[in-house]
């Protein structure tokens, strides 16, 4: 008789790395007619084909940029796109002069540049604060690092300044003030709750965070931009690192081309402060010695050749557009109902819904099941919400507008309406 295999160990790391989106894509994949307003996925109707194409046809005829392109470079990545992107991202703030590509660290995707500051700043016990709710996978990444995630309330203007002051007041008070690391925040149009940090709270929060550090010692801010240039609708607000040249020494801000282009190009990037830049590219380099070249080049095209100015303007009305769609569905198909609230994002690809107090939207409840029997998946809000701090809200929703076209959204929201008002017997 051959002896049972026994089960290979994992690491507590990777032990505490499950997460919900494994779940949610086998939901998805399982019933393949549900009209998915979960997935955070891009339009498909408007990725950029034709750029790409085009721009690969001039790499490909150019053999010396194809042969750069195939080959290694450095860990930080290209000095080409380092140089562009510096200017670029920034392009709207012409004075920012604390912005050098020597701190600017290419990766594939920004989700990598969130992974690599956590492991570089994060040992188990350390506290980050976010806002509640937050954005679930880069919760999932510090709870793999063992951090501690302690939500701060917060509205359609992001993290509420008042209650982060009161959330250190009381780590103070707990004594574990040196435990302090980072607040993350999702600066524009937030994943999950659609909110934009207010330029006065931008304000507030670095110098609380100045305050803090000379007091404290070490205060990173870590602002993920993913979503900065979906806006729709009113003035773009300047990022952190725009509004005061000392924000250099202890923000970090995470980019990408993943919304604003194509996610499966993988490129994103990080300004990084000085102290944390050589550390960040040592562990960078144990992982891969350099994001995709390939793209880097790529994307250097892109940018050169304007691609990517004639490519924004399609997807901002094309997203304005689902995102009225969407918003106009919820009007139609839930206003009447007592006890339910939405916030209208001016940008993203996100609309947070909550329900009555009563109404468990997670998979342990009823509404879950319901929905997918009716045929229309979106993710449970529970997820988005810090282990500590602000209660969790169970019956929120995370929707989005992103994928589907503006029928099946208008499809999906009457369905989900339709599981909403069995649910409260109405
Ligand atoms: C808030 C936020 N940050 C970062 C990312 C990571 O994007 P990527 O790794 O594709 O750049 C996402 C992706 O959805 C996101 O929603």
């Amino acid at each position: 008789m051959p002896t049972a295999l026994k089960p290979i160990p994992i690491s507590r790391r990777a032990q505490n790395s499950v997460g919900p989106i494994g779940q949610l894509m086998s939901q998805a994949l399982k019933h393949p007619g549900l009209i998915s307003l979960a997935a955070g996925f891009v339009d498909n109707e408007t990725l950029p084909c034709e750029a790409t194409a085009q721009t690969l046809t001039r790499m490909a005829a150019n053999s010396q940029l194809l042969r750069q392109a195939l080959q290694y470079d450095t860990s930080a990545g290209s000095m080409q796109l380092r140089h562009r992107l510096a200017k670029w991202a920034y392009r709207n703030w012409p004075d920012v002069d604390n912005v050098s590509p020597d701190r600017l660290v290419l990766t594939a995707g920004s989700n990598q540049l969130l992974h690599l500051v956590a492991e570089a700043t994060i040992d188990p016990g350390d506290i980050v604060l976010a806002a509640s709710p937050t954005y679930f996978v880069y919760m999932g990444t510090l709870r793999a690092m063992e951090a501690r995630v302690i939500g701060v309330q917060a509205d359609e203007n992001g993290m509420c300044m008042q209650a982060l002051k009161q959330a250190l007041d009381r780590i103070v008070a707990s004594g574990d003030a040196d435990r302090v690391r980072a607040i993350y925040c999702v600066t524009d149009f937030d994943n999950p709750a659609g909110s934009t940090l207010s330029l006065e709270r931008r304000e507030q929060l670095l110098s609380i965070v100045k305050q803090w550090r000379s007091k404290h010692g070490r205060l990173l801010v870590i602002s993920d931009t993913a979503y900065q240039e979906l806006r729709y609708e009113g003035d773009e607000l300047p990022p952190l690192l725009a509004i005061d040249p000392q924000a250099a020494d202890f923000v970090i801000e995470a980019g990408t081309f993943s919304k604003s282009f194509s996610p499966g190009i993988r490129v994103g990037w990080g300004v990084v402060p000085e102290s944390i830049f050589a550390p960040l590219l040592e562990l960078k380099s144990n992982i891969d010695f350099g994001a995709p070249h390939f793209s880097q080049l790529f994307m250097n095209e892109i940018l050169r050749a304007g691609e990517i100015e004639r490519h924004l303007p399609v997807i901002r009305q094309h997203y304005q557009l689902k995102r009225d769609v969407m918003l106009e569905a919820l009007e139609a198909e839930l206003r009447d109902i007592e006890g339910i609230s939405w916030r209208r994002p001016k940008g993203g690809l996100y609309v947070w819904l909550v329900l009555p107090a009563e109404v468990d939207a997670s998979e342990e409840g009823t509404l879950w099941q319901r929905a997918t029997d009716l045929g229309v998946l979106y993710v449970p809000g529970h997820y988005c919400f810090p282990a500590e701090g602000e209660p969790v809200q169970r019956n929120s929703i995370r929707l989005s507008f992103g994928v589907q076209s503006p029928d099946r959204i208008r499809s999906g929201i009457r369905l989900l309406a339709q599981a909403i008002r069995q649910e409260l017997a109405l």
